[in-house]
């Protein structure tokens, strides 16, 4: 048996855009891939978040966040989200993303992602370098145009997932 990195046979990973904070106010998007449901009834996501995230500021401060699922057609946002702070740029103006209001969340969702899921922290747990957040999913809804044709969600695979969890999460 060989040592490997722990998280090199744990790929390829599906990744998100999370939006959170208050739209019209201050609010950010942030790239995830780790992100997982651990509960159907309720209804519970778990995301972990980097301490130095700005969107870890923002969700603990709220208490609500927005899990929006891209296609691969988005990568270069996800990109972008994935290795930019909203500590020092504006990620909706950055990647032309476009935020719209939510249901029921002040979170704003992101109108090119094809599914949307709204929630509310029920749970938050120190990991280590990041913050295990626990949402209850309050809504869930796509935009069924998009997902009629082809679905491909976003995967993190190949070389990048390589460049993005061995290097920057070692
Ligand atoms: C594909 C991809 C997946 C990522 N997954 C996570 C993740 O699950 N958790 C995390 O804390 N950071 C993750 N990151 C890194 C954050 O997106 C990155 O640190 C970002 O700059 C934080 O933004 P913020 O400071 O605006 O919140 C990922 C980056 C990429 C490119």
């Amino acid at each position: 048996m060989t040592d490997v990195e722990y998280l090199e046979f744990l790929w390829p990973m599906r990744h998100y855009l999370i939006t959170c904070g208050d739209f019209g106010k201050v609010s950010n998007i942030i790239a995830v891939s780790f992100c997982m449901p651990v509960s159907k009834e309720p209804p519970l996501i778990a995301c972990a978040i980097g301490l130095k995230a700005y969107s870890c500021e923002l969700i603990r401060n709220h208490k609500e966040f927005i899990v929006n699922v891209p296609l691969q057609e988005l990568k270069q946002q996800i990109c972008f989200c994935g290795y930019h702070s909203g500590h020092q740029v504006d990620k909706f103006r950055e990647t032309g993303l476009t935020p719209k209001a939510a249901r029921r969340v002040k979170a704003p969702i992101l109108k090119e992602c094809v599914a949307h899921l709204e929630c509310v922290v029920r749970n938050e747990v120190e990991t280590g370098d990041k913050i295990l957040f626990i949402g209850e999913v309050i809504e869930a809804y796509a935009n069924v145009d998009l997902v009629k044709g082809e679905y491909r969600p976003g995967y993190a695979q190949g070389e990048f997932p390589r460049k993005v969890y061995g290097i920057r999460f070692r």
